[in-house]
């Protein structure tokens, strides 16, 4: 089922998501283009979060699908980073979030009282701005995950989850020989790697990335972003991020959010050049945000 557009007015929204805040219920308020996927990993359907009185996003419905980078975009305080903690449930460790909707990984709602939530967060991995390797060696940030798990049975398996996930973040050939060296002890990039590479060890099938980027220099970010699109091969991805250049680049899907409704979703190239709504337009031409 696609959720069909309407064309409102800037002011039209703008009034009636302030009419909305501190409410709770679902509005009729519709995102413009597809939010569904033919064959999604994760579906929201009516997601609100609230901190307290203050409803931080409304209503959110959106797929997220298999082999695919979706960014999430939109001004400061719109509501990504919410939506983005939504999905693994990164909310809960927020005392005053409440989340209601529903939100299925592989047709299992993920807010079930029966849901782990510790698998979950293996299962749907977050990279963070700010690269936060744990204070341990290089070896043991990405072999820690894997341990808790369970996942190997002995050491040389471990080894091998070790080095395979190092591989596929492209940081083994720099650290092969500096396995020991503590993570903290690697450069920003390398860090955020590393990062990348300990949510690839407990095998998840959706990396969720928080402006994996902004603390980094354009070096380092080119790198990244080369790295999420080798990655889409084996993952879904959800990226936030504050850089429209980054989002034409890496993703496939773009979402935009505005004071926390999701306004618009399509393809990339298509958010980019021909937007349906007018506040995306506004947003990508520079007029806002
Ligand atoms: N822990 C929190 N407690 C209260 N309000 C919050 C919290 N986190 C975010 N908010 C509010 O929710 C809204 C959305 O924030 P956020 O999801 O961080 O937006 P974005 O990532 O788009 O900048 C903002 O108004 C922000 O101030
Ligand atoms: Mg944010």
């Amino acid at each position: 089922m696609a959720i069909e557009s309407h064309q409102s007015s800037r002011s039209a929204v703008l009034e009636a998501a302030t009419a909305a805040s501190g409410r709770n219920e679902p509005t009729a308020r519709r995102t413009v283009g597809d939010v569904t996927t033919p064959d999604p990993v994760m579906s929201c359907r009516h997601v609100n979060v609230r901190y307290g009185e203050k409803q931080a996003i409304r209503d959110v419905n959106l797929d997220v699908a298999h082999n695919e980078v979706i960014a999430m975009i939109g001004p400061s305080g719109c509501g990504k980073s919410t939506f983005l903690r939504c999905l693994n449930r990164l909310n809960d460790t927020i005392p005053t979030a409440v989340v209601t909707g529903t939100i299925t990984l592989d047709g299992q709602d993920i807010y079930d009282r029966r849901q782990d939530v510790v698998q979950l967060r293996a299962r749907v991995g977050m990279v963070f701005q700010k690269p936060n390797p744990f204070p341990k060696s290089v070896y043991e940030n990405v072999a820690y995950g894997p341990r808790i798990h369970g996942l190997a049975a002995d050491r040389t398996q471990l080894d091998e989850i070790v080095q395979t996930s190092l591989q596929r973040a492209g940081l083994w050939e720099e650290v092969k020989d500096r396995l020991d060296d503590p993570g903290t002890a690697l450069s920003g990039g390398q860090q955020q790697r590393l990062c990348i590479a300990r949510t690839i060890a407990v095998s998840p099938e959706v990396i969720l990335m928080d402006e994996p980027c902004s603390a980094l220099d354009p070096i380092a970010t080119a790198r990244i972003e080369d790295l999420i699109d080798e990655l889409r091969q084996n993952y879904a991805i959800g990226i936030v991020t504050h850089s429209m250049q980054q989002a034409a680049r890496v993703s496939q899907r773009t979402a935009y959010f505005h004071l926390g409704d999701l306004v618009e979703v399509g393809p990339t190239d298509v958010i980019f050049t021909n937007p349906r709504h007018r506040l995306t337009e506004d947003y990508i031409t520079g007029r806002f945000g």
